[in-house]
Order: structure tokens, then C-alpha cells, then sequence
């Protein structure tokens, strides 16, 4: 039990229940029962509705007095904060506290690479400390909630969003899900430093059509069970408190109003007792989709399907009144609603501690917050190719040219939501590398082009010059921060602008080409990819990505990110990820080219199986590839058993070696198969993974316990459970992983 100084004591206790000290379950629950029962409708209904900061404390003053706003998201000022909180607590009549809320999505100033790019890490403990990071941040403004971790699974690169996600795997999305969720909530949400975490957009929002934002999905139940829940279910059992509905809907039911799962799923099933937010007006655009008429359809279905909190839309504070009077909403949904929101902020301890040290600022970008912000970057790095070792880049160069316009880029760095970080605390590569290497070397920097979009090649004479006097050339390449993100989708993922001209026109001169790309998605980079001579792929990768870039040029450090998503060739092979089905008629590995069909061939000629003429059947790089400047051996793997029931644990062992000449880590992957099952299973899902660091030409055997509930799915009778018969396991450096045992799962 937490005893803490209340203030609400201090400010003379006008509210009996505050002054309580503890934060534990049960009494937080008498606490809650004794408040609501003090509760008028009104007060009761200003607890659901959220309203956005804009700068308008005038106008929010009264509204807060009076009861009729219970949350307010974009406050992320701890004077401000501390005014709303003190209207709140000590001028309204039952003194209750603000939920403040604000998209700290990664990093409040300090920035750390942005999810996608956390995903690449495989570092759940790492993201995990990013997340503390942002909380203890952003805590010290006063926000106390963040709506994170996103959680929508990633097939297609068009979608803005998919900068936000954490790639198109479920496991790995629900493993980093719940680091972040820890991150953020800590050991106790009462903690100064916490900050209540919400996974979302529950649920699907990812699968929009054409990864054209807000679009309609149409995700039948048994994927929606087997793909898109899980990683929700994951947040919500490691004590998520939120959790936001999405703008989707999903096969003619808008997320905000689909009870089924947000009431039946979330609350009864998976026994959520934390608040349901919609998204930003998600609730009132439902007359836009014409599933309901006017905003007073809006509360209805909003409300009695299961949203708490409505953000934006004001059709609650509007119209729940009216509808409870007219028996069209129970009292019951309106205590439930309010018991959820009441019970998060007794959680949080805003009773006991409404108000934050104003004096606080020196939080921000600490030395030790910096390093993590750094090695989070370098770890999320993923290195695509690397001819002849290029990479990494001796020290004792005579000269280099860095190119490029995201070489010294220190907004587009940052990517997407940074509502608080600061571009004048990025650290460019540009930087960096002139901090470390401008006494050693002469550095050459043209930008080529001014930004990612820019068209105008009258400036690449200087870039090629650069290029020609240099030992090597490093060009930075890729997309602005603000081609990526929400409402931020693509029809084409290829560079933009002048860009593809520019690795041609650098490609003809440059003794050596490292390419840099920094983008906010997989963008289809085969020209690129063909050109360089080394290519480091890097999600925009926040305040210190060029100290991390740096660093594994030079190989003061070396890479280990992983794809966290598939890297399409073309874009129209998309949806185009691992954990797919199999046909009937699976291509076996051709790459037959419509160039090489012979005229007037045959219909049957290349064999009648699935894959496209124009692009082949793979990607450009599979889910988990990452090369290293080492490299990695898999051998002598091993099974515990090869028949196992279901409550047992498979045991699978292998050696790793290091068969290079560097030091380095590699993210070794397991990856299970069901061969057959009551429904067609993916040809591979992701089930289990380590970081592992070994010396150059250290061996190790590495132990993998697999649980074979973790195997369990939603089958053809809607159940979940194990489903015995024969499987395959395998381990590797990524999803095409070789190196496998086949065992049975038996009664
Ligand atoms: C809309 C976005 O979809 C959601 O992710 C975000 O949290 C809210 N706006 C609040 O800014």
C-alpha cells in the first residue's frame, strides 16, 4: 500500500473521499462506488466527454467548474496543466481531477525512433525503457495519459500509420505492445512518473483498403481473431488502463459502435475494466459513414456499445441526457462508463496528487535519456546490403562526401507525431559525423536536393563533384517526415522527387555508394538497392539517429535491426507478408519475368502457380532479415521431443556461431508451422526470438522454451485451443528460415 502526502488534504479536503491514501483495488473501488453515488446525471456525463486544449483556457475554465469536461488531451504544460487541475479539484463541486491526455507516441522531447523503427529492434526491454523515458517526461508537463501503444497490425506500406505500428507480425506487435504498456504505466500508475498507456485503434484500423487512411476493412472473424486481437489481448492482460476504439469499419460496423467486440470481447471476455476512448470524433463521423443519422444516434450506438469516453465529438454531453430520460440508454451504462474513469484516476493517484512540480523542466533531454534515445537508433538500424564489406567505413579516409537532403534533415529525422520534440536538439548524421571525423578528414557536403519531394536537379553538378573528390560517398536519401503518418498515405512507395535521378547520377562517379535511407515505411528501393555498394535502411529514427548512423558507418558499433515488416519489390505486390496462407497452387520460388516468356507461349508454360509475371513471387527482403558485418552460422538443431501434448514444453536447442570477423549480436528468430489444421494455418508465424551477442568465432547453443498453448488459434469452431497433428519448427536469422524439425503435438 502507497502512502502518499495528499493534497487534497493540504487544499483543506473538500472532498471526503480524496483524502484516502492508498491506491489499492478494493478500496479504490469503495472510493469510486462513494463518488459516483454523489454524482448528478450531468456531472456523471461530463466525465465522458474529452475536449482538446487549444490555447482556449477561457472558454474550458467554466466547462471544467462546472463538471462538464472530465479529460482534456493536448495540455502539455505544467502551468497550464496545473490551472485546469486546480479548477478541477478545488472549484468544481466534487472536486474530481482531469485525465490529461496528449499522443506521446516516441518520446515527449526527447525523440526516440518512431515504432516502426522500435519494432526493428527486437529489443523489447529496450522499448520498454523508451517508454519510461516518455512518461517521465511528458508526467512532468502533467499529462498523465498518452494514447499509445498502436497496435494495428501492418500489411501494407501505403498506410501513413504504418510509421506508428509495429510492423505486420502479431507476436512481435504484442510483445512490444506490452513493453511499451510497461514502459509508460511502470510498477504502479500511481507512480509521479507514470502515465496510463492506450492500446489502439481497436480493432483492424491497419487492414484500411488500398492503405488509404480511415478506410473500410473487411476482416472476417477468424482472422480477426487469429491476426488482430491477439496483440490487443496481450496489452490488456499486462494491465493496459485505455484502450481506443477505431475510425474503421469493419465489414459495415464502425469500430466506435461495434459491441460485440468492445463490449463483449473486451469487457466480459478479456474483463477490461479500464476506460474505452473513442478516437477523435470517431463517434460523430458514423453520420458520415450513414450508420446513424444524427449526433444523437451517434451517443446512442457509441455508448451503449461500450465507449467510455467520447474524444471531440460532444454528442455526449449533448445528448446521453435526453437519451436516458427517453429510456434509450441505461443509468447503468452511464455508472459503468464513469466507474471505468473514476477508477483509472484513483489509480493514477490524482486525488491524492492532482498538481506537478512546475519547476521540472530539467527532465527533458537528460544524458542518460540521450543514450537511450541513441541506442535505441543504432538498434534499430537494419543493414541491407553490403558488398565487399564496404561497410564499415575505415576511419583513416582522406576524404568523403555526404550527400543528400536527409543528411542534415533534424525535422524529417524526428518523424511522425513529435508534437514536443525539437528539431534544434536533433543530431543529424551530417553532424556527427563532422563532430567525429572533420579534424581526420575532408568532408564534402551538398544536399543535391533540398528536401525528399524536391524535383529541381540544378544543384547536382556540386553533388557529383563532391562525390568525385571523395573516397567514398554517403547519401542520405529517403522521405519527410510528413509524407508518413496519419491521413499520410501513398499510392506509390518509390523515392520521391529528384531522388532516383540523383543515386544515378552519384552511382556513375563515387568510388564507393553507402546509401542511407530514412523513411517512415518500407519504400521499394530495388534501383537503390542495385546501385549501392552498402545500404542501411533507417526508420526516421528521432533526436539521435545520427550519432547511432555514425557510429555504424564507422563501426564503432554494428547492426542488428531487423524488418519488422516485409519490403516489397513493386508496389503492387502489396499486401505482401510472411505469415500468409499457402494456395493450393504455391509458386516454387519462380521469379519467371514477363521478359522471358517466349511469344505465343503456352497458357500452361509456367506452370499454373501463384505469383505475379511482372514482380516474381518474393519480396525484396523478407519479415526479420538484417545482415550484420558479421555473420552468423545456424546448425545442430534439436527437439526435447518430437511428440508433445499440450500443456508440455518443446525444448528446441541449436548452435549459433559467429563465422565472421566482428563482434556483433544477432536476433535469432523461431517460427512454428501447424501442417495441417480445422483452417488453413500460415506457412509461418513468429513465435519466439532472443538478442544474442557473440565474439567473433564464438559458438553458443541457444535454448528456445516454447509452450505449446502458444500454439493455440481460433479453428473452424470458433475455439481456441491447441489442435494436435504434425508441425514444423524452425530457427533462423529470418523469416526464411531454413534450418527445421517437424514434431506432433499428441493427446
Ligand atoms: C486521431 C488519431 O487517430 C489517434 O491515434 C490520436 O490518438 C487522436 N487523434 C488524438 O490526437
Amino acid at each position: 500500500m502507497k502512502k502518499r502526502v495528499s493534497v487534497a488534504s493540504i487544499l483543506g479536503c473538500t472532498l471526503l473521499l480524496s483524502c484516502t491514501q492508498t491506491t489499492d483495488k478494493s478500496d479504490i473501488d469503495l472510493r469510486v462506488e462513494k463518488l459516483l453515488s454523489q454524482m448528478t446525471l450531468e456531472e456523471k456525463i461530463g466525465q465522458m466527454n474529452q475536449i482538446s486544449f487549444w490555447g482556449n483556457s477561457e472558454e474550458l475554465a467554466p466547462q471544467v467548474k462546472a463538471g462538464n469536461i472530465g479529460s482534456l488531451l493536448n495540455v502539455a504544460d505544467a502551468t497550464i496543466a496545473n490551472a485546469f487541475q486546480k479548477i478541477a479539484v478545488e472549484e468544481s463541486r466534487l472536486g474530481i481531477p482531469l485525465l490529461i491526455g496528449r499522443d506521446v507516441i516516441h518520446g515527449f522531447k526527447t525523440i526516440f525512433p518512431i515504432p516502426l523503427g522500435q519494432a526493428a529492434t527486437f529489443n523489447p526491454e529496450l522499448v520498454k525503457e523508451c517508454a519510461q523515458i516518455a512518461a517521465l517526461e511528458a508526467s512532468a508537463t502533467g499529462i498523465n495519459w498518452t494514447f499509445a501503444p498502436m497496435l494495428d497490425i501492418s500489411r501494407d506500406a501505403r498506410w501513413g500509420r504504418i510509421a506508428e505500428s509495429f510492423g505486420e507480425c502479431p507476436y512481435l506487435t504484442g510483445v512490444m505492445g506490452v513493453a511499451m504498456v510497461n514502459g509508460f504505466q511502470g510498477d504502479n500508475l500511481s507512480n509521479k512518473t507514470s502515465i496510463a498507456a492506450c492500446p489502439k485503434h481497436f480493432v483492424g484500423y491497419g487492414a484500411a483498403e488500398a492503405g488509404k487512411d480511415y478506410n473500410s476493412t473487411n476482416i472476417p472473424p477468424l482472422l480477426m481473431r487469429n491476426l488482430y486481437l491477439p496483440p490487443f489481448e496481450d496489452a490488456i492482460n499486462a494491465g493496459a488502463a485505455t484502450i481506443m476504439s477505431a475510425f474503421n469499419d469493419n465489414d459495415g460496423i464502425p469500430m466506435t459502435a461495434n459491441k460485440e467486440l468492445l463490449t463483449n470481447v473486451l469487457r466480459k471476455e478479456w474483463k477490461f475494466d479500464g476506460i474505452i476512448v473513442s478516437d477523435w470524433t470517431s463517434t460523430t463521423e458514423m453520420i458520415m459513414h450513414g450508420f446513424a443519422k444524427d449526433d444523437k444516434e451517434v451517443a446512442e450506438k457509441s455508448v451503449n456499445a461500450g465507449v467510455n469516453i467520447e474524444m471531440m465529438g460532444m454528442s455526449y454531453i449533448t445528448h446521453l441526457k435526453e437519451l436516458i430520460n427517453e429510456g434509450k440508454v441505461k443509468i447503468n451504462t452511464i455508472d459503468d462508463a464513469v466507474r471505468n474513469i473514476l477508477r483509472l484516476k484513483f489509480r493514477l493517484g490524482l486525488f491524492e496528487n492532482p498538481y506537478v512540480d512546475e519547476d521540472q523542466q530539467n527532465v527533458f533531454y537528460k544524458e542518460e535519456n540521450l543514450k537511450i534515445a541513441h541506442k535505441a537508433a543504432e538498434e534499430s538500424i537494419i543493414l541491407l546490403k553490403n558488398n565487399n564489406n564496404t561497410l564499415p567505413l575505415s576511419k583513416n579516409l582522406n576524404s568523403l562526401a555526404i550527400i543528400g537532403p536527409m543528411a542534415d534533415a533534424p525535422h524529417e529525422q524526428l518523424g511522425t507525431w513529435i508534437f514536443d520534440g525539437e528539431k534544434s536538439k536533433t543530431i543529424t548524421p551530417l553532424n556527427a559525423i563532422k563532430n567525429k571525423y572533420d579534424e581526420t578528414m575532408q568532408i564534402f557536403y551538398e544536399k543535391g536536393l533540398e528536401f525528399s519531394r524536391d524535383r529541381d536537379k540544378s544543384q547536382f553538378w556540386r553533388a557529383v563533384q563532391a562525390a568525385q573528390s571523395a573516397d567514398a560517398t554517403i547519401l542520405f536519401i529517403g522521405e519527410e517526415s510528413i509524407l508518413t503518418g496519419e491521413a499520410h498515405s501513398l499510392a506509390d512507395i518509390n523515392l520521391k522527387g529528384a531522388q532516383k535521378d540523383l543515386v544515378r547520377e552519384l552511382k556513375k562517379v563515387s568510388k564507393k555508394l553507402i546509401i542511407v535511407v530514412m523513411a517512415g515505411r518500407p519504400l521499394t528501393i530495388s534501383d537503390e538497392l542495385e546501385a549501392a555498394d552498402a545500404l542501411l535502411y533507417s526508420f526516421h529514427l528521432g533526436t539521435m539517429g545520427g550519432t547511432a548512423i555514425a557510429d555504424l558507418l564507422f563501426g564503432e558499433t554494428v547492426p542488428s535491426g531487423k524488418l519488422p515488416v516485409t519490403f516489397p519489390k513493386e508496389v503492387g505486390q502489396i499486401p505482401i507478408y510472411y505469415n500468409h496462407n499457402n494456395t493450393g497452387r504455391p509458386a516454387d520460388n519462380t521469379e519467371t519475368h514477363i521478359y522471358d516468356i517466349p511469344l505465343e507461349a503456352e497458357q500452361t508454360s509456367l506452370g499454373m502457380t501463384s505469383f505475379h509475371l511482372d514482380a516474381g513471387l518474393k519480396p525484396l527482403f523478407p519479415f526479420g532479415f538484417g545482415l550484420s558485418y558479421t555473420t552468423f552460422e545456424y546448425d545442430f538443431i534439436k527437439l526435447n521431443k518430437h511428440e508433445v501434448t499440450d500443456n508440455e514444453t518443446l525444448i528446441v536447442t541449436f548452435t549459433l556461431t559467429n563465422t565472421g570477423d566482428f563482434d556483433a549480436t544477432e536476433v535469432v528468430q523461431l517460427y512454428t508451422r501447424q501442417l495441417v489444421g480445422s483452417i488453413v494455418r500460415p506457412v509461418k508465424e513468429l513465435k519466439a526470438f532472443q538478442r544474442i551477442f557473440l565474439k567473433s568465432g564464438e559458438s553458443q547453443k541457444v535454448t528456445f522454451s516454447l509452450p505449446i498453448q502458444e500454439l493455440a488459434f481460433f479453428g473452424i469452431d470458433g475455439q481456441r485451443k491447441v489442435e494436435h497433428g504434425s508441425f514444423k519448427v524452425w530457427v533462423g536469422g529470418d523469416s526464411n528460415a531454413k534450418l527445421g524439425e517437424e514434431f506432433m503435438v499428441v493427446r
